[in-house]
């Protein structure tokens, strides 16, 4: 039975993007000004014809399109240029695997995701983005980037592996993955696997950061083997190990490794990015700053952090979190395959087409928000419930596919800001250009900002003001401004 979202009566407009040129369509496009070439689509039609190199592919512009796909997974099922290349990496785990066995990983991995065990985490959450800041002093040149993916990267190994991933590895991950998602999006873009198996520097670079994410992982795995089943731990690799214990489950020892790598990297990387977008924007809207900081103060008044009970009360702050994702989605792009002939905006897809939809095409669509390039939380205030009245909103998708990390996401990323903003106002760097270039997933890459401490910082955590001289942190990798935020993919 298919649960396709019936299609408004109306007369659909299918077209082909600008700018095509022979053996490479518009790959040259999507690849050097990803954002433009996308935000030209809408004008074209509902249904948008793009050629990637060779491939013909269909992008679903308007929102009621992409309803479609994203609801009817049997028919748009996992595939198409970018999780073909995900693949090697991800193995058959929840977010590459087919429709066949989704049901039943889902179902497997839905409970360490559900409402009330994001609730247990809060704690560990607040702690996390506390230690985060801790160590910064007045002055000092913080790589934001590098500073959020060691947050979630740390978060990450508490949830799925109670912390037994070392400091060294996990500071590692956060460094290959950084290669292997501008590696991703080049082979998304040019779909031609032949230019990839020549041992150039670049390939050869790609292929050793899968290959070691792929051990890191595995010795995590093998220890926690050694140690039996009586060492049980309430996390991720717990529940698959006990899954793979039990005889009637399907779960192979693949299976358990496939979906560590898969969380590790699907609940590190967007995060961190999702948060290091958050303070490049405010730092250029110093009005919705105040008023987050106003927020964050009245809420943690006299106390080291925010905790679980207040995550209601963080309303404005959770606004800034979502108008992040909405005007920066860290998933910009994703490609399905069909699994039978359908019709699409009126328009007949045979077995094995490539369909594209693009959270920033939705969410940057006129039509549905309007002047969509202004960063404005209040979009989100309850008191504008219509907000969205389109349904154009899907930084984490939507149906059965929808992202299993969405709750989680939204109090780490709710939390983190809380925290980190309610101590230390960051500044962007004399000359700062922004330079976004999209990889696999869209944000700043190499963000460095300066700390200027807040007055209001919250009880026994006062920032540590002694030195007003800039200074570069341990975690700062201070760089020339000129190129702060430039992703690099030219180079992958
Ligand atoms: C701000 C943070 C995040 C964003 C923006 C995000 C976005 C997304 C999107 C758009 C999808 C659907 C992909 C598609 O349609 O092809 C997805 C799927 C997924 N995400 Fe996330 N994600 C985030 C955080 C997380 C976290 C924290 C985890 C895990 C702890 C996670 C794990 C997954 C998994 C496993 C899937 C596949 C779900 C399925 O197919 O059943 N994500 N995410």
């Amino acid at each position: 039975m298919s649960n396709a979202v019936p299609q408004t009566e109306r007369a659909w407009t299918v077209g082909t993007a600008p700018g095509i040129f022979p053996s490479i369509g518009h790959s040259i496009a999507l690849f050097r000004r990803p954002l433009d070439f996308l935000n030209s689509l809408p004008a074209r039609g509902d249904l948008v014809e793009v050629r990637l190199g060779p491939l013909r592919a269909w992008m679903a512009c308007h929102p009621e399109v992409a309803h479609q796909v994203l609801m009817d997974p049997r028919t748009f099922d996992k595939g198409g240029p970018l999780y073909n290349r995900l693949r090697p990496l991800m193995g058959n785990g929840l977010v590459t695997c087919g429709k066949d066995t989704h049901r039943r990983q889902r179902r497997l991995l839905q409970p360490d995701f559900r409402p009330s065990r994001v609730a247990d985490h809060t704690d560990m959450l607040g702690r996390q983005a506390e230690l985060t800041c801790r160590d910064w002093r007045a002055g000092d040149q913080v790589d934001v980037s590098a500073a959020t993916m060691a947050l979630t990267t740390r978060v990450m190994n508490h949830v799925l592996f109670s912390d037994s991933l070392g400091a060294a590895a996990a500071a590692e991950v956060g460094d290959r993955l950084a290669v292997i998602v501008r590696g991703l999006f080049v082979r998304t873009a040019v779909p031609v696997d032949a230019l990839f198996r020549v041992p150039t520097p670049a390939n050869l670079r790609y292929r050793r950061a899968v290959a070691r994410v792929h051990a890191i992982v595995g010795e995590v795995v093998a220890e926690r083997r050694r140690r039996g089943p009586d060492d049980d731990r309430d996390d991720v690799l717990e529940t698959l190990l006990a899954a793979a214990r039990d005889g009637s489950s399907e779960v192979t020892e693949q299976e358990v490794h496939d979906q560590l790598v898969t969380l590790l990297l699907a609940g590190a990387e967007s995060t961190a990015l999702c948060l290091a977008s958050a303070f490049d924007l405010l730092a250029r809207h110093p009005e919705a700053e105040r008023r987050l900081h106003a927020e964050v103060d009245a809420v943690t008044a006299g106390r080291r952090r925010p905790g679980h009970d207040a995550l209601p009360r963080l309303t404005y702050t959770r606004c800034v979190v979502a108008e992040t994702l909405r005007h920066r989605p860290p998933g910009w792009l994703f490609t399905r395959v069909t699994t039978r002939e359908t019709t699409l905006a009126g328009h007949r897809l045979p077995l094995g087409t490539t369909v594209l939809y693009s959270p920033y095409l939705l969410h940057h669509d006129p039509a549905s928000f309007p002047e969509p390039e202004r960063f404005l939380p209040e979009r989100w205030l309850r008191e504008r419930a219509t907000a969205d009245p389109r349904g154009a909103m899907q930084p984490f998708a939507a149906g059965s596919r929808k992202c299993i990390g969405d709750t989680f996401a939204m109090a780490e990323a709710t939390l983190a800001l809380a925290t980190i903003a309610g101590r230390w106002r960051l500044r962007h760097l004399p000359g700062y250009a922004e330079r976004l270039r999209p990889a696999a997933t869209l944000g700043p890459r190499s963000l460095v900002m300066t700390c200027q401490p807040r007055a209001h910082a919250p009880a026994g955590s006062t920032p540590r003001a002694r030195s007003l001289a800039p200074r570069a942190t341990a975690a700062a990798r201070v760089q020339d401004p000129r190129t702060a935020g430039d992703n690099g993919v030219d180079d992958a």
